[in-house]
C-alpha cells in the first residue's frame, strides 16, 4: 500500500485481491471449518455451505465493498456519511471483531507452538497426537507454552499494525499461493491414505437428514466468519480502492479463493480423521492432531509439517492484523484516542480474555460448567466466544449491513458503485438487487431468530 492525499491505496489490483483474501484466508477455513463439516454431517453440509456462500456471502460481501468504496472510509465513518443513523451497525462490528481477535491470536499461538513442535520434538508429537494436543493446552498442567506463544503471536500482530500493513501485502503476494499449492499437495496425499476413502464418501455423501436448523445457523456463522463479513473489514479495505478497480470481479474472486481454501481444508482434514482413526473429541484438535497422520505416512513429513504451521501462522496472522486493526482504527478515528494507548489498552484486554479462553478449553475444564436455563445449556466460557461471534453477533452484523443496503441506501445506489458508474458489467445486478433487499435480510434474519428461540445458537 502507498499513501496518496493522506489516504493509503494498494499498490496494485493483486495487493487488493491478495490483501482481501488474506484477511478472509485464515483458521477459520483450515481451523474451523472441517471440524464444522465433519460435525454437521459431510456432505450435505459442503452443499449448504456453498449455496449460502454463493447466494448470501457474495451480495454480502458485494454490500460490505461497495458502502467502502463509495465514502472511502472504515465502517463506522462509512455507514455515519452515508445515514448518519446507523453509525452504530459498524460500533456493533467493532465489537464483534474484537471479541473474535481475543481468541483467534491465541489459536495462531497454538499454530507457532506447532512450528516449534515439530523442528524439536516431532516425535512426541506423532507419539500420540491427540494427548499431545490437549497436553499443549494443560492436560498435564498449567499450558505455560500455549499461554507463551499465545502471547507472542498477539504481541506480533500488534507489532504489525503499528508499523503498518505494507510488509504483510508483500508477503502475502508470496505466502498465499504457496499455501495453496502445500494444501493441494497435503489434501492429495490425505486422500490416498489407506482408509482414506470412508471419508471421502462421507464428504460426498449427500444425507440431507443431517442437516437440522444447527448444521444451517452453523454454515451460515462459519460462512461470514470465513469471509471476514459482518463486522466491516471488507467495507475498510474497500475504502483503499478507487473507481477504477472493478468491484463485481474483486468480489468474485475472492470469495472463490477462500471457500476453495476451506474446501481443500476439509479434503485435506477428514479423510485423514478415517484413516488414521484420530477422530478429535474436539473440534478445535483437527488441524492440530488429526494432520499428524498426514505428516507422518509423507517422505519428509516433519519438514512439510513445519512449513504447514508456519503457513497457518502466516495465514492467521494475515487475518488478525485485519481484526485488529478495524477495532484500533476505531478507537481513534471515532473516539479520538492516540493511537498508541488504543493498540496498548485493546492488547492488554486481548490478553486477560485469550488466556481465560485458553486456560478454559482443557485445563480448568470450564467446559464442564454450564449455565442451565430453560433446559438451553451456556458453556460459560471456552466455545462460548464462538458460538457468540460466529452464530450471533456475525449474522447480526450481516443482517444490518444488508438490511442498510436493501432499504436505507438503496441496492440502486450500491449497483452504481459495483459497476463503477456502468463502466464495469455487473450481469448478476437485479439478482443482487433482489436478494441485498429481500432474501438475506429475511434468511439471516430468520435463522437468527429461530437459533434463539429454539435454542439452535447452542449445539
Ligand atoms: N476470515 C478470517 C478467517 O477465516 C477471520 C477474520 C478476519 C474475520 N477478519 C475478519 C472474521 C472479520 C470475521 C470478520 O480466519
Amino acid at each position: 500500500m502507498s499513501t496518496t492525499e493522506n489516504r493509503v491505496e494498494f499498490s496494485s489490483k493483486l495487493g487488493f485481491i491478495l490483501s482481501a483474501a488474506g484477511s478472509a484466508v485464515g483458521l477459520g477455513n483450515i481451523w474451523k471449518f472441517p471440524g464444522k463439516a465433519y460435525a454437521c454431517g459431510g456432505g450435505a453440509f459442503l452443499i449448504i455451505y456453498l449455496i449460502i456462500v454463493a447466494v448470501v456471502g457474495t451480495s454480502v460481501m458485494m454490500a460490505e465493498f461497495t458502502i467502502g468504496r463509495k465514502t472511502h472510509k472504515g465502517a463506522v465513518g462509512a455507514l455515519r456519511e452515508l445515514n448518519n443513523k446507523f453509525a452504530w451497525i459498524g460500533g456493533l462490528g467493532v465489537l464483534t471483531g474484537f471479541i473474535i481477535v481475543c481468541y483467534y491470536c491465541q489459536v495462531g499461538g497454538w499454530a507457532m507452538y506447532y512450528i516449534v513442535a515439530y523442528i524439536t520434538d516431532v516425535k512426541t508429537v506423532w507419539a500420540d497426537p491427540m494427548a499431545y494436543f490437549l497436553g499443549m493446552l494443560g492436560a498435564n498442567g498449567f499450558p505455560v507454552g500455549a499461554l507463551v506463544w499465545g502471547f507472542i503471536f498477539m504481541l506480533l500482530t500488534a507489532i504489525i499494525i503499528s508499523y503498518g500493513t505494507a510488509g504483510i501485502e508483500k508477503m502475502s503476494t508470496i505466502l498465499m499461493p504457496i499455501l495453496f499449492l502445500v494444501l493441494v499437495g497435503l489434501m492429495i496425499r490425505s486422500c490416498t491414505l489407506p482408509g482414506a476413502d470412508e471419508g471421502l464418501a462421507y464428504m460426498f455423501n449427500v444425507d440431507f437428514s443431517t442437516i437440522n436448523g444447527t448444521a444451517i445457523l452453523t454454515a451460515l456463522g462459519q460462512a461470514f466468519f470465513s469471509l471476514s463479513l459482518g463486522m466491516g473489514v471488507m467495507i475498510t479495505y474497500a475504502s483503499y480502492l478507487s473507481r477504477e478497480d472493478n468491484l463485481v470481479s474483486n468480489t468474485a474472486i475472492v470469495c472463490t479463493l477462500d471457500t476453495l481454501v476451506a474446501l481443500f481444508a476439509g479434503f485435506m482434514i477428514i479423510p485423514a480423521v478415517f484413516a488414521t482413526g484420530i477422530a478429535p473429541g474436539m473440534g478445535g484438535a483437527f488441524g492440530f492432531a488429526t494432520l499428524a497422520g498426514v505428516f507422518m505416512a509423507i517422505p519428509g513429513g516433519q519438514f512439510i509439517g513445519m512449513l504447514f504451521y508456519f503457513l497457518l501462522f502466516f495465514a492467521a496472522i494475515t487475518s488478525s492484523t485485519s481484526i485488529l486493526e478495524g477495532c484500533v482504527a476505531f478507537l481513534v478515528e471515532e473516539k479520538g484516542f492516540e493511537r498508541k494507548k488504543a493498540l496498548v489498552g485493546c492488547c492488554v484486554i486481548m490478553e486477560i480474555v485469550g488466556i481465560l479462553y485458553v486456560l478454559s478449553q482443557v485445563y480448568m475444564n470450564l467446559k464442564g460448567i454450564w449455565i442451565s436455563r430453560e433446559g438451553i445449556q451456556f458453556p460459560i466460557f471456552g466455545d462460548f466466544l464462538e458460538y457468540l461471534t460466529d452464530r450471533l453477533l456475525l449474522p447480526l452484523g450481516a443482517f444490518l449491513t444488508t438490511f442498510f443496503v436493501g432499504w436505507i441506501w438503496g441496492p440502486d445506489n450500491s449497483i452504481e458503485e459495483a459497476t463503477g458508474g456502468g463502466r464495469n458489467k455487473f450481469a448478476l445486478a437485479p439478482a443482487y438487487k433482489f436478494i441485498v433487499k429481500f432474501v438475506d435480510p429475511i434468511a439471516i434474519g430468520a435463522i437468527i431468530v429461530a437459533g434463539m428461540v429454539f435454542g439452535m445458537a447452542i449445539s
